[in-house]
């Protein structure tokens, strides 16, 4: 469906818990991080029952986000389920990678249509600065299973970090030499973590002059907007990927957002920035209809607000984190 400034809204980012078994100093706190209890969490049922009803307003997209959605019990279950709504054509996951090469398979067989791995650098040490958890032989074991596994629909998200994984990212691009796979690198965003984690984020034009002095010149690309959404694509020399970048601060896209979030805990989030939006587990949970949710759900995604105001510190904003949200 078109919203007010009629921007037609067809992806929906569903979170599917707020836990997670990193870390990361820009996302959460190494502790004291409170848990939404289970009954909290919208359960695959009513997940599924809002789903059906972003179908029936002509959303097509979803992805299934976190905290770290392979934590959730079942989850491959999930991505089966959603992909046979009717109107749902497309099912994909953001994951850390860690549980990755325990699940692949799975989700591979239930037909999810592209994984994304965050994962901020190839370099063990530097990883476990970055995340607080010594684990990246478990995220790139995860990596190596699709590869091997002949998934294709791989993108891998990088946060640049200046002075901390900095010298890597060259090396995260590099994958994208052999690999037709696409590596994108996501400006860091003021959330609450971030400004304490004293992460510094660096600018797309920075990384692409590293990168060009390295690989030579990077050639933009087109794309479709539903596959590519806001990240820029360009290609490279003897490159079988791409490289991406998303840069909603330097870039404001929102313009041609289509995207709506659902958090873990069953509010429908209109925008990124603003607590815009309708508690649907209220609802949910106090036996509205369908019709009834279809209603407040058409009026909360038609008031979707303009644009974010994240280049403006003392703007209004949601108080929820990256990992309440899922990016
Ligand atoms: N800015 C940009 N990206 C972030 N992520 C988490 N916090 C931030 C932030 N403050 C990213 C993760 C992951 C995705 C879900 O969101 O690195 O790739
Ligand atoms: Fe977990 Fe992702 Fe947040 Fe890192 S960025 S702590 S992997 S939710």
């Amino acid at each position: 469906m078109r919203d007010q400034f009629n921007r037609e809204i067809e992806y929906a980012r569903i979170s599917v818990t707020d836990r997670c078994n990193l870390r990361c100093r820009y996302c959460m706190p190494a502790n004291g991080v409170s848990k939404l209890p289970h009954g909290e969490i919208l359960s695959f049922e009513e997940i599924l029952r809002v789903a059906e009803i972003l179908a029936r307003l002509g959303i097509h997209k979803i992805r299934l986000t976190g905290g770290e959605p392979l934590l959730r019990k079942n989850l491959p279950i999930l991505v089966r389920e959603l992909k046979s709504l009717r109107g749902i054509e497309i099912v994909t996951l953001t994951t850390n990678g860690v549980l990755l090469e325990k699940f692949a398979s799975d989700l591979i067989a239930f037909g999810i249509d592209e994984i994304n791995v965050s994962l901020d650098t190839l370099d063990a040490r530097e990883f476990e600065k970055i995340t607080r958890r010594g684990i990246f032989a478990e995220v790139h074991r995860g990596i190596q299973f699709l590869f091997d596994a002949g998934f294709r629909n791989v993108k891998l998200n990088c946060v640049p970090l200046r002075g901390v994984n900095e010298d890597n990212l060259v090396a995260l691009a590099a994958l994208a030499k052999d690999q037709n796979l696409k590596v994108r690198f996501i400006e860091l965003m003021p959330f609450g973590c971030t400004s304490r984690s004293g992460f510094v984020g660096m600018t797309s034009a920075e990384i692409i002059s590293k990168l060009e002095n390295h690989f030579g010149k990077l050639i933009p690309c087109d794309g479709s907007k539903i596959l590519q959404g806001p990240a820029k694509y360009f290609s490279i020399k003897n490159f079988v990927g791409q490289i991406g970048f998303i840069d909603a601060l330097e870039h404001k896209f929102c313009g041609s957002c289509n995207r709506i979030r659902l958090t873990a805990e069953g509010f429908l989030k209109a925008c990124l920035c603003y607590d815009t939006g309708v508690d649907v587990k209220k609802l949910l949970r106090s036996g509205a209809s369908d019709e009834e949710l279809l209603t407040v759900i058409r009026e909360t995604i038609y008031r979707k607000p303009l644009e974010h105001s994240f280049e403006r510190s003392s703007a209004a904003r949601d108080a929820r984190q990256m990992y309440q949200v899922g990016g």
